[in-house]
């Protein structure tokens, strides 16, 4: 392995560590919902800030992943076509525009409509209002948790880039990555991985 593939394959990995804020979201929206009400208050005013301004370091990251993806490919000298013979990379690419559509609906669809919510609500926010805010949180959650099903599949997708795992192999890990993120959305992890 050369020193451009080295650096690329290094970028690439510490990025992948990096686009693990999904899981953190989890618990720091699960923690939320432990502390109970009221709503509206400072608690919600720093979790809204936090989640809001993480927006474009994950477009940051979704374009690193991007961009060292694509060069590892090109680099390695199979070109583009690897997309296509390749099943691994074909699906990543499309996994992490996946994710970046999602991203984009949530800054500016989702989170204007939970801004303008809290911004127009008072003290005490109504219980209209509060039933609103509620179901654009839960969507919102669950689109977190897709970010973080994909960003854990991309991991284990990575893994066997240039030589494909048997099938079944593939699909148990699929399995164990989906039970990994409904305890995520679930519960607060307590133990790491349960
Ligand atoms: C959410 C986005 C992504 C994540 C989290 C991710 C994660 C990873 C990780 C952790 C590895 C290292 C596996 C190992 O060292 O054995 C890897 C390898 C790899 N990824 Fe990604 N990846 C993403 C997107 C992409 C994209 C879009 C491409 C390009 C199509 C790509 C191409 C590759 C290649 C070629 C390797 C193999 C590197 C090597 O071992 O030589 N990745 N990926």
């Amino acid at each position: 392995m050369n020193v451009i593939e080295s650096v690329l394959r290094v970028i690439h990995v510490v990025n992948a560590v990096l686009m693990a804020w999904p899981f953190y979201t989890l618990v720091l929206v699960n923690q939320r919902a432990r502390l109970g009400p009221p709503l509206g208050d400072r608690a919600d005013t720093y979790l809204e800030n936090i989640i809001k301004n993480r927006t474009v370091p994950c477009f940051v990251f979704q374009a690193t992943a991007l961009v060292t993806g694509l060069a590892m490919v090109l680099v390695s000298g199979l070109g583009i076509g690897a997309l296509l013979t390749h099943p691994a990379l074909g699906v990543k690419l499309l996994l992490l525009l996946l994710i970046g559509g999602l991203l984009a609906y949530v800054n500016w669809g989702v989170q204007p409509r939970l801004d303008a919510l809290f911004a127009q609500a008072g003290s005490p926010v109504p219980a209209e209002t509060a039933a609103q805010i509620g179901r654009l949180r839960l969507w919102r959650k669950r689109i977190a948790s897709t970010c973080l099903f994909v960003v854990l599949t991309n991991t284990m997708l990575g893994v066997q880039a240039w030589v494909a795992f048997p099938a079944w192999l593939t699909l148990v890990l699929v399995a164990a990555i989906t039970l990994f993120v409904w305890r995520a959305f679930r519960s607060l992890t307590s133990y790491g991985w349960a």
